[in-house]
């Protein structure tokens, strides 16, 4: 991994008050547009190393956070810094060595991959694209990755349908990680997958965090996700940060009425799937 040139106590990325406006047009033309503010004033640090679960309902603005991080949104205000440098806002990705550094992992598997790409060349965009590696040091870096992300090396030149969601996620992860990205911001990674798959994927990249020192922003709904994986989690609630800290303590604690609300929720769930689970075939609740 990148050795970072800046002492430990610089957050490798810090995130300053940054908001993120969308105008929507009216239905008719006469009708005055409104501006709507998806992202309103977060703010939050990322250590090396760190995981930060982002949890919030759906609509609270987590994927815009994370599109502007990564370099594929805007901001309307604010700041990021990455290594204590200002990270320039972009719409289509920041510049090359900064993108290299920053990579994002998507909800949908398959159709975050071309499906007329081999996964060997699907992984060895990032190579080609950000590095521009020769083809013999890009086929030997791509079956290392592979193989660090449990996939058969042997299959490099299938198709992605020819892989199941859980593999295909696998190949995402090693695309991102092939030009040696440190911070890796993953958009609900496993909630398309099967609940078995899911755990595998955590797995893996509880694992990965541990072997190549990464940095997550991790945005889950699933705030058991987010206990099994994050060290630290924030919880949004329409475009705001209610609270941010360590995980055990936010969820173990919660000093806000929504995070409470939120943890009630899942509580509720998971009580109601117990009950569904012990039920008497047929019989419902
Ligand atoms: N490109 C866009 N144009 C207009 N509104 C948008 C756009 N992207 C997101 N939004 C709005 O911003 C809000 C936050 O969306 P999003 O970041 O996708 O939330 P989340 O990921 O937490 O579900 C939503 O109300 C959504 O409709
Ligand atoms: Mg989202």
């Amino acid at each position: 991994m990148t050795a970072s040139p800046t002492d430990a106590a610089t957050p490798l990325l810090s995130v300053e008050a940054v908001s993120r406006h969308f105008t929507m047009r009216a239905a008719w033309p006469w009708q005055p547009s409104t501006r709507m503010t998806a992202v309103d004033a977060v703010s939050f640090d990322v250590h090396r190393g760190d995981a930060l679960g982002i949890v919030g309902e759906s609509g609270c603005g987590k994927s815009t956070l994370a599109r502007m991080v990564v370099g594929l949104l805007k901001p309307s205000e604010g700041s990021m810094t990455l290594d204590g440098t200002p990270l320039p806002g972009a719409e289509r990705g920041h510049p090359r060595a900064i993108q290299r550094r920053i990579q994002m992992i998507f909800q949908d598997p398959l159709g975050s991959l071309n499906p007329r790409r081999t996964v060997g060349d699907l992984i060895a965009a990032p190579l080609v694209g950000l590095l521009g590696w020769p083809r013999e040091k890009r086929r030997r870096r791509v079956e290392e990755l592979m193989s660090l992300v449990g996939l058969r090396p042997e299959f490099i030149h299938r198709l992605p349908h020819e892989f199941s969601g859980g593999q295909c996620q696998r190949i995402g992860i090693a695309r991102a990680l092939a030009a040696e990205a440190d911070i890796l911001i993953l958009d609900e990674p496993v909630s398309a997958l099967d609940v078995s798959i899911q755990a595998q994927i955590l797995e893996l990249l509880a694992d990965l965090r541990q072997k190549l020192g990464l940095t997550y922003l991790f945005i889950s709904h699933d705030l058991a996700v987010i206990r099994y994986l994050c060290n630290r989690v924030m919880v949004m609630n329409k475009g705001q940060v209610v609270e941010q800290g360590i995980t055990a303590e936010v969820l173990g604690s919660p000093r806000h009425d929504y995070t409470q609300t939120l943890i009630g929720a899942v509580m509720g769930e998971t009580l109601a799937a117990t009950k569904r689970s012990s039920a008497p075939d047929g019989a419902t609740l």
